[in-house]
């Protein structure tokens, strides 16, 4: 079929413009030529138009929209309601709750969910958060060859590897991410020098890596009690410091090691406390950004914990921002202490 090939950045122009000629060939998809695009025309179009190249092309019929409609038509309407409509994709691993009543179908949505998204290596089942690592449970369903769940992603730019299914990672959380650099930053230019920082809750190192990266850093001190955790942080992280181990403690190994502390453990955040001041250094101002997940109605209490916690210390300034909702009761506050340890 003939295609006109357009400059991508004119596309939705020369489709209008097709369109109202009467030469669009409707229904079908649009060629991704590189930096042009190719349009079907029909027959009543000119053999030449304004100098553009005319070529042919296989028709691009638009496949399903949704993997549900690459499923058996019976399967799919005896249960018509039940088909999970969402899913996560972190890397090349797909992850999707599956409800009882279609989970012996899980073959079926796993081949339909491969040919749905070409860029998915692996389906999932979700079978939800377990144990104090927060790791998910996650039985593969279907794969175009290794079923490893080991994977690379991509957030604010910056590369990493990950593993649903051995260490806690959410992607959710990449905006207080890029919070987390500008604050590491705002430490550099009042301290007027590079800054440590220490992330005793790392994960697989997902707020290390974008600091990492930046001039502002002088060392990173990175540890989960997870070890798989700690394997991906390794490898993540290469020229860090990082280990195994329990955060509380740590600061018996790592004393005053740090101008900025990260504390994500949102469930015990306030009750690990006491234990990680430690790791902070003394006699100028320090950080500690923190998240807490807690009743909404209970944000003046976390404060007046924050504060008896902090109480041997000058504290500069502690702000507490509840913006995101965890649940209908709770939310997701992070807390960011500036204080100077005497
Ligand atoms: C909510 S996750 C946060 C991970 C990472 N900071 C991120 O944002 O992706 C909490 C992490 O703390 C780790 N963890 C739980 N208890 C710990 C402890 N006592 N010491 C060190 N790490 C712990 C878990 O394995 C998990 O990786």
């Amino acid at each position: 079929m003939r295609h006109l090939s357009v400059p991508s950045k004119e596309t939705s122009l020369w489709r209008d413009r097709l369109d109202s000629q009467g030469w669009l060939v409707e229904g079908l998809g649009i060629h991704n030529l590189g930096k042009f695009r190719g349009i079907p025309i029909n027959d009543t179009a000119p053999q030449s138009i304004e100098n553009l190249e005319i070529v042919n092309l296989q028709p691009l019929t638009p496949g399903p929209k949704h993997w549900t409609e690459r499923l058996d038509p019976e399967l799919f309407s005896k249960h018509q309601s039940e088909w999970p409509m969402s899913h996560d994709q972190i890397g090349d691993v797909i992850i999707i709750k599956l409800p009882e009543s279609v989970q012996n179908h899980s073959i079926a949505i796993g081949e339909a969910m491969l040919k749905q998204n070409s860029n998915a290596r692996v389906i999932c089942a979700d079978n939800g958060v377990k144990g104090q690592f927060r790791v998910r449970g996650l039985s593969v369903i279907a794969s175009n060859g290794s079923d490893e769940t080991l994977t690379k992603v991509k957030e604010n730019g910056h590369e990493f590897w990950v593993d649903p299914g051995a260490a806690y990672y959410s992607p959710r959380l990449a905006n207080e991410r890029l919070a987390t650099v500008n604050c590491a930053k705002e430490l550099s230019a009042t301290l007027g020098r590079k800054i440590s920082v220490c992330d005793p809750y790392a994960g697989v190192g997902p707020a290390l890596v974008p600091l990492a990266n930046t001039e502002i850093i002088d060392k990173v001190f990175a540890s989960d009690l997870n070890p798989n955790a700690a394997d991906l942080l390794a490898k993540n992280l290469p020229s860090s410091w990082s280990e195994c181990r329990d955060a509380r403690t740590l600061a018996d190994e790592l004393p005053e090691c740090c101008d900025l502390l990260l504390v994500n453990l949102p469930h015990d955040s306030i009750d690990h406390l006491p234990d990680l001041l430690g790791l902070l250094r003394k006699g100028h101002q320090v950080v500690i950004r923190g998240w807490a997940i807690t009743p909404l109605d209970a944000l003046a209490d976390i404060r007046k914990r924050i504060t008896s916690i902090l109480s041997d210390s000058e504290i500069v300034s502690l702000e507490i921002e509840a913006n995101r909702s965890y649940s209908p009761n709770d939310t997701y506050a992070c807390y960011e202490a500036h204080i100077i340890r005497n």
